[in-house]
């Protein structure tokens, strides 16, 4: 009677029998929406990929899922990916599927759609969405994000027009596509390659490209192979497999945010990722893709200078080519070849951008548990810093100060925002690269020590230390600092504390006194409950387990 079910709602879409029986089920999981401008594209590309689905004899289904988009959700799209993850693992479990194509690409639908496949554990491949092309304002090319964040300081200093200022907003988006500087996105798709999650060079192909159709029915076609042969994420992702994407990420420059992303996609293959990996591994890496913020050029150069296998090939000692990747094939094999084309683009390793890491991780009284910082993105002589503390409780707290010509402020001091962590924020928000304040702007100022508990957008860059862990919301120590404390950022060794004694830091946390929690029902309850803190990456603690759910009964 099931079979008799089934097969009758085939045929309601007016397929054949022949059509569907023997053939593996894929299910394609499609995070379009006409508010992610990101994913305009992938209704086309979900067609691509039904092609190469019915070449290869399988039976495409495309399921959508929620769109994460990072424009437009508030209070901030980390507060979903969690979500995501959840309707991809139980779509995928539910539905009578073989296999499982995720298209995504916005921020946080990588880790999200990847995450859920992992828990799963059913044969998948990641399409990336592809970056937009080039934004283009007066001939000069401008970069998601960064140029945003550059040109709006220049226009808060009054240096640039009204005018000038519109027609930027014409030119910065100029095609479907992901942000095309290396923010969490760019970086986030290049680590789902260098994990072994996507084909080869299918990170870097620019979204209106036409080999990026072609890459869509090449995952369609390469599925099936893959249900064949049971080749499953979690026989992929091997620590050795996430130490390769750490390398690539600091090797590429990448956002902050792909530590917390990356630290959970492991905990989901039962892998611990510590912080200190990062820090180690950021050590002996250079960083070689000239791309922004950290660097000069956009994704779609890095596309023409040879993508990412190119980088790779150059740190090939880095990475373990041993591992295994969706083609079947070793990461060392699909690099054969690979070279670079535009050695300005992609640096060789004789000339690095910079000799090491793009990122670091940072301990101390400050922050116990650990916080990141973006160095590549900061201007160097910050790194050694001490000052006084400016200290904002919250988002609108500084907004309603940060620029006030009352506001005791310096170059030298160090600004502390609270409350903007996984809880406080909630959903540990992009405000980590908090404004320079106006009264300053005037005098040429464009950095300075920023310290919270929120993330940043990769996309962004500043002296920016991020992530800091505990977060002040649960009374970690940032939510007992107070204006003037001493602040030391010691990037050489790895430090940050605020100096007082520990007498003084105990009777701080004994006057502390919790705030009220921002949810009492629905999803953001269910969330502030369960969510763990950025060093642990925000997943939710029981989705972290890697025990076998049952496969459900069909009656
Ligand atoms: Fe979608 Fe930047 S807004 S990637």
């Amino acid at each position: 009677m099931r079979g008799f079910s089934h097969r009758s709602r085939m045929k309601q879409m007016g397929y054949r029998q022949e059509d569907f029986t023997g053939r593996p089920v894929i299910a394609i999981i499609n995070t379009w929406s006409e508010i992610n401008t990101c994913h305009a594209h992938l209704r086309e590309r979900a067609e691509a990929v039904k092609k190469g689905v019915w070449q290869a004899g399988g039976f495409p289904v495309e399921i959508p899922a929620f769109s994460i988009t990072e424009t437009y959700m508030k209070p901030s799209p980390m507060l979903y990916r969690n979500l995501l993850a959840m309707e991809t693992e139980e779509n995928l479990r539910s539905l009578p599927v073989d296999g499982a194509v995720l298209m995504g690409g916005c921020d946080k639908t990588t880790p999200g759609l990847l995450m859920g496949a992992i828990s799963m554990n059913l044969p998948a491949i990641y399409l990336p969405a592809g970056p937009m092309l080039r934004g283009n304002w007066k001939g000069q090319p401008l970069g998601s994000g960064t140029d945003l964040f550059k040109f709006w300081t220049e226009r808060c200093a009054g240096t640039i027009s009204e005018e000038e200022w519109n027609e930027m907003e014409g030119g910065i988006a100029r095609s479907p596509g992901f942000c095309m500087t290396m923010g969490t996105a760019a970086t986030m798709t290049a680590l789902a390659e260098a994990l072994g999650m996507t084909l080869p060079g299918a990170s870097s192909i620019p979204a209106p490209d036409s080999n990026h159709v072609r890459m869509a029915m090449n995952c369609g076609r390469r599925i099936i192979e893959m249900v064949w042969d049971d080749l499953k994420p979690r026989t992929i992702l091997t620590m050795e497999a996430f130490e390769n994407a750490i390398a690539v990420d600091m090797a590429i420059g990448g956002s902050t945010n792909a530590i917390i992303h990356l630290v959970a996609l492991a905990r989901r293959c039962g892998l611990d990722l510590p912080l200190s990996r990062f820090d180690e591994i950021s050590e002996r890496v250079p960083v070689l893709a000239n791309i922004r913020p950290s660097g000069k050029f956009l994704m779609e150069d890095m596309y023409y200078a040879g993508g990412l296998p190119a980088l790779m090939a150059e740190m090939k000692d880095l990475l373990h080519l041993e591992c295994l990747t969706v083609n079947g094939k070793t990461l060392g094999a699909n690099l054969k070849g690979a070279a670079i084309n535009n050695a300005e683009v992609i640096r060789h390793r004789d000339n690095p951008l910079f000799a090491s890491g793009g990122t670091v991780t940072l301990y101390g009284n400050l922050a116990p548990d650990g916080a990141v910082i973006k160095t590549s993105a900061a201007e160097p002589h910050l790194l050694q810093h001490t000052g006084p503390a400016i200290v904002f409780k919250s988002y609108d707290d500084m907004e309603a100060r940060i620029n006030r010509d009352d506001l005791d402020v310096t170059p030298d001091s160090v600004l502390v925002l609270q409350n903007a962590g996984p809880l406080g924020g909630p959903g540990m928000p992009e405000w980590g690269n908090l404004p320079i304040p106006k009264k300053l702007l005037g005098s040429g100022l464009r950095d300075m020590v920023r310290i919270s508990d929120a993330r940043m957008s990769g996309t962004a860059y500043g002296t920016c230390v991020l992530h800091v862990s505990p977060e002040s919301f649960i009374g970690g120590p940032l939510a007992l600092v107070r204006d003037g404390d001493m602040i030391t950022l010691d990037v050489k060794k790895r430090g940050l504390n605020v100096l007082i004694s520990d007498a003084e830091m105990a009777e701080r946390q004994a006057a502390w006194i919790a705030p009220a929690p921002k949810y009492s029902r629905g999803y953001g309850a269910l969330y502030s409950e369960r969510v763990t803190q950025a060093h642990e990456g925000c997943d939710f603690d029981f989705l972290e387990k890697t025990g076998e759910t049952p496969e459900p009964e069909i009656h």
